[in-house]
């Protein structure tokens, strides 16, 4: 299977899971990403069951409207029930790197709001550690400086996202070569770098359930 197969068939397995699992007229988180956006495709037959949608970024604004599924803000909802999103690398204990389409600050908020968050990855995301993708942070502009210092000290290579804004007006740093041993530990310490808006590392509120597409058909994999 190709990865795009692998994507779709994700897909396929979380638009089934709300499907079973959000009540009628409820409303439902979505991610941003190539995954994401299979996944808003395979949304279509579902979209008179949907409450609405609340989006994790512009684009995925975009898609939900040209689908015909109404974007809520989040400041209307009191929870979501469901959010699901892909990942850059997710682990064992379902921690994961996001960021690689730079909404990670939206995905943290709307994923914060959600009771179950689901995963979409292919197998190629499934990492025994997390850190060969390159981390992304999002940072107040002029912080840029600043904040590449300490990553610099912390161990890391840090690389400005050149010619990118994020949705916020913020820029994205990529963090090369860190160590991620304790990704809890190491996320709320990168958020304490003054200038930080958000990190990519999801491991204090990592997803709850992955559907991970593999050649012999998408694993349920649940957060023990
Ligand atoms: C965007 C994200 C995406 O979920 C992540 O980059 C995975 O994207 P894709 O499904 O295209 O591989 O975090 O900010």
């Amino acid at each position: 299977m190709t990865q795009d197969e692998l994507k779709q068939a994700t897909a396929q397995a979380a638009a089934d899971y709300v499907a079973r699992h959000l009540p009628q007229g409820g409303i439902l988180g979505v991610g941003t990403g190539s995954t994401a956006n299979c996944f808003i495709a395979a949304l279509a037959p579902l979209k008179d069951r949907l409450g609405g949608a609340v989006a994790s970024s512009e684009a995925t604004r975009q898609r939900l409207q040209q689908l015909g599924i109404p974007v809520i803000s989040l400041n209307d909802v009191l929870k979501l029930a469901i959010y699901v999103d892909g990942a850059d690398e997710i682990d064992a204990s379902l921690a994961m790197i996001k960021g690689g389409g730079g909404a990670l600050t939206r995905e943290k908020i709307v994923a914060a709001a959600a009771d179950t968050f689901v995963c979409i990855a292919d197998a190629s995301k499934q990492v025994a550690t997390l850190g060969r993708f390159p981390l992304p942070i999002e940072i107040i502009p002029m912080a840029t400086r600043q904040v590449s210092r300490r990553l610099l000290e912390m161990g890391g290579d840090p690389k400005l996202r050149e010619g990118f804004v994020t949705d916020n007006g913020n820029v994205i740093i990529d963090v090369h070569g860190l160590t991620i041993s304790d990704p809890i530990a190491l996320e709320a310490e990168l958020n304490q770098i003054v200038g930080v808006v958000t990190n990519g590392l999801f491991a204090a509120r990592g997803a709850d359930v992955l559907l991970l597409a593999t050649g012999d058909g998408v694993q349920r994999i649940t957060r023990t």
